[in-house]
């Protein structure tokens, strides 16, 4: 299967990005294709809602998105990784979300996984998180969650290397 992974944080090596890295740790080691796409290495601007789309399913706006719509399209597994932003999504998976508009039909049967990072310790510190990341699910035909992985209690850059959010990445992705 094709595994791709969108790591929204802005950190480079920050939490959820290392967490991105286990799992598709996971999956290479099972043989499977593996691809990530570091959102903030991208050029994206957000969605004007022109609904320039409506008419030929393609966006007015030449930029990155292109590309990665089409990696999203032909993924089989899509791992969706944020942190928590004011117990939020962070700006950068929101902006790609919005993004899909013209092509979010075309990602039929996807299987999704998604990984929150958070300094709250809790697991309902990423409620609202998961909730924005599944109403983008519900949007996806025949997409289905398959885990989530919570690296919540987890501040600094680095602080997930000692959580137990690292071996859960690495076995889901192995497991996928
Ligand atoms: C702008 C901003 C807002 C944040 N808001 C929250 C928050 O609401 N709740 C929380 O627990 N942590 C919050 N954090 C902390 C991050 O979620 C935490 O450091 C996380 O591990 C970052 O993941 P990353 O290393 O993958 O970027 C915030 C951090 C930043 C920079």
């Amino acid at each position: 299967m094709k595994i791709l992974a969108v790591s929204a944080s802005p950190r480079k090596e920050g939490n959820s990005d290392v967490l991105c890295d286990w799992f598709l740790k996971g999956s290479s080691e099972s043989g499977h294709e593996t691809a990530k796409i570091r959102l903030a290495e991208k050029n994206i601007s957000p969605c004007s809602a022109c609904y320039g789309c409506r008419e030929n399913h393609l966006c007015v706006k030449k930029d990155d998105m292109e590309e990665i719509q089409h990696q999203l399209i032909t993924a089989d597994v899509i791992v969706l990784a944020t942190p928590v932003y004011f117990y939020c999504m962070d700006a950068q998976m929101k902006i790609m979300i919005d993004r899909c508009l013209p092509h979010y039909r075309e990602m039929t049967q996807k299987r999704l996984y998604f990984i929150v990072t958070a300094a709250d310790p809790g697991h309902s510190a990423s409620d609202e998180t998961l909730s924005g990341l599944r109403g983008f699910l519900k949007c996806l035909p025949g997409a289905q969650e398959c885990g989530v992985i919570y690296g919540t209690g987890a501040w600094d850059k680095g602080d997930i290397y000692r959580h137990p959010a690292l071996d859960k990445a690495y076995q889901a992705g192995k497991n996928v």
